[in-house]
């Protein structure tokens, strides 16, 4: 059988399909490179992208920060009255009262005579109700942390510990016990006597022992620049202790704002602490119920406190701090060189004799002085000279304090 054969004449060369063979290699490779490249790009791309817009954030950031730094502060008022229309009467902070419209932003039910507020300030407009019902200084009265300062913290005093416990504690802690007996608990407590004598001390250890909440505020801190400021002040210190009942409110140096008004001529300033002693008063009478406050106040000045202050039904428990006596002294001196290096010959009764008439922060003073004593002598022992020079130090300054001005000193 024979087989046709055909021959076919190839159309391109060995060579010539060589090197086509061999383009199509170098076109492939460099098609791979330029898919390389590309992706490459695209990824650089996303990240010059995504840097875009971390300096976009990063601008309008900066842009409301200077936005902030151009608009001006607000004016902090108080709410007194809500007027017709939706207009309320601010009393700003700076003194002046003001009729304000008030910004759709706010919330109507939050405008409440007495809150805090805020306003715009050029045209007044109240821009925003405040969230602290209090004013900051008030609510910062409140004792948080109470000091650590226990009743054995506190030498002899043992007469007065029991009256102030038993005028605040007593009433806070067992109502229907006085209820049963069918008398009104003391409301407010005077502690009165000398400096130093330890009247804040025995607050503090109150503070730090009743399960009540403390609220601290001395005398002068109710003292303000403008008028109606500091009855505001106190009408809302009581406010804050009702709602924090049962609470003790502690005012040390009352008589900053309770020394007794006079009928002689008296400034514009004069005339505002009395404002401030009247709400006191009435807060003091409770025409605003006042629930299971009890009020501790502390001077050493009762001879110059008003004497309405003083009429049973406001501080009609008075208690007095004397000096304390040779035992009391004692104690003292015990409570104070507890944690010091006492020699054997140190005797606290001999030191108490010779302190006739100090009181208790000059006994501190006397063994802060003696400890001195040691440590610039380089010991660690302290011992009864280091005591008796103590005492004529301090015995020495009280001496300098006491001794007159000279004549023409300040001419
Ligand atoms: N009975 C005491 N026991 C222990 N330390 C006392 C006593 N009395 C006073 N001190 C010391 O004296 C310091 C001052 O006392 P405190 O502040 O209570 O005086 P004060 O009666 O409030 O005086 P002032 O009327 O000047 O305010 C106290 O910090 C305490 O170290
Ligand atoms: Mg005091």
């Amino acid at each position: 059988m024979i087989k046709p054969t055909i021959s076919v004449e190839p159309v391109i060369s060995s060579e010539e399909l060589a090197q086509l063979r061999k383009t199509n290699i170098a076109l492939e490779g460099r098609n791979y490179e330029l898919r390389e490249t590309v992706r490459q790009l695209r990824l650089q791309s996303a990240a010059v992208e995504s840097e875009r817009d971390q300096y976009k954030r990063e601008a309008k950031k900066l842009k409301g920060e200077l936005e902030q730094y151009r608009t001006p502060p607000l004016v902090i008022g108080t709410i007194e009255a809500l007027a017709s229309g939706d207009r309320v009467i601010v009393r700003s902070t700076t003194g002046p009262q003001f009729l304000s419209k008030v910004s759709e932003t706010v919330n109507s039910a939050e405008l409440v005579p007495g809150r805090q507020c805020a306003l715009h300030p050029q045209s007044f407009v109240l821009v925003e109700v405040l969230p602290n019902k209090y004013d900051t200084m008030i609510s910062g009265m409140e004792v948080e942390r109470a000091p650590e300062v226990n009743y054995e913290d506190i030498g002899g005093l043992d007469r007065q510990k029991i009256l102030l416990r038993e005028a605040v504690e007593l009433p806070l802690l067992k109502p229907e016990l006085f209820e049963k007996v069918g008398i009104e608990p003391p409301k407010g407590v005077l502690l009165v006597g000398p400096p130093g004598t330890g009247k804040t001390l025995l607050a503090k250890a109150v503070s730090h022992e009743t399960n009540a909440a403390f609220i601290r505020v001395v005398g002068s801190e109710l003292v303000q620049k403008y008028i109606g400021e500091g009855a505001r002040l106190v009408r809302e210190l009581f406010a804050l202790a009702r709602e924090k009942a049962p609470a003790i409110i502690f005012i040390d140096e009352i008589d900053a704002i309770g020394s007794s008004r006079s009928n002689e001529a008296y400034s514009a300033g004069d005339h505002e602490v009395n404002r401030t002693l009247m709400q006191l008063l009435s807060e003091l009478d409770g025409f605003n119920t006042r629930g299971n406050v009890k009020i501790i106040a502390a001077t050493n000045r009762m001879d110059i406190l008003d004497q309405a202050l003083l009429r049973p039904g406001r501080f009609d428990r008075i208690i007095e701090f004397p000096l304390p006596d040779e035992e009391g002294r004692r104690m003292i001196l015990a409570i104070h060189t507890k944690k010091m290096h006492l020699n054997r010959t140190v005797s606290l009764e001999k030191i108490a004799k010779e302190t006739e008439n100090m009181n208790g922060s000059e006994l501190m003073a006397i063994c802060v002085e003696a400890g001195m004593n040691a440590v610039r002598a380089g010991r660690t022992k302290i011992s009864g000279e280091d005591f008796v020079q103590a005492i004529t130090a301090v015995k020495q300054g009280r001496n300098a304090k006491l001794t007159p001005i000279p004549d023409g000193m300040y001419s």
